[in-house]
């Protein structure tokens, strides 16, 4: 995305030892102008997110299916917090699982996150109630070329 927009600028935000470990690993695979676009920033989702400015998009791709419902919320809500009153879309980069007649690949997916994280895949009706339940609302979901899709949403 930094490569396709030069106005773009970002933030990359994960806990300290994985940002760490990002800073390094991205310094001699991207060009000085898209690393100074980035700005790699510590710290805990479960605590506090960066603050938004205006038309700022949040992306949280693979997380929210590692976490249960009320992790998902707490998370939700220090996102509501960082986007305060400003115009914010969020992208949740995840699987949406079939109301009936699971994929089988999607189905193996649930169960590991479920073993491994706690966490689960979500059908469009679970995706809303829990976005809805936290202040949010589905804006679209969009077909990608990957096993996950786009879930695009806003603040009420
Ligand atoms: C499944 S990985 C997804 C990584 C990446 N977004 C991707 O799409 O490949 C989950 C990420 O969440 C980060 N994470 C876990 N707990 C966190 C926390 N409390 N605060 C911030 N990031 C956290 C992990 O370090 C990891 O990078």
């Amino acid at each position: 995305m930094l490569k396709a927009y030069p106005e773009l600028k970002a933030i990359v935000f994960d806990r300290p030892q994985i940002i760490e470990a990002a800073k390094s690993y991205w310094n001699d695979k991207i060009t000085a102008d898209i690393l100074t676009r980035i700005d790699f920033q510590a710290g805990d989702m479960f605590e506090s997110l960066p603050a938004a400015s205006n038309n700022d998009l949040f992306v949280f791709s693979a997380i929210f299916h590692c976490l249960s419902d009320e992790a998902c919320t707490s998370v939700l809500n220090n996102l509501k917090t960082a986007i305060g009153t400003h115009q914010s879309y969020v992208l949740f980069a995840d699987a949406v699982a079939e109301e009936t007649h699971i994929d089988p690949t999607i189905a193996a997916f649930d169960m590991q996150m479920l073993i491994g994280t706690m966490g689960r895949e979500r059908t469009p009706s679970e995706w809303k109630r829990l976005l809805n339940n936290a202040g949010f609302e589905i804006v679209a979901i969009m077909n990608v070329r990957t096993f996950a899709k786009f879930i695009i949403a806003k603040l009420y």
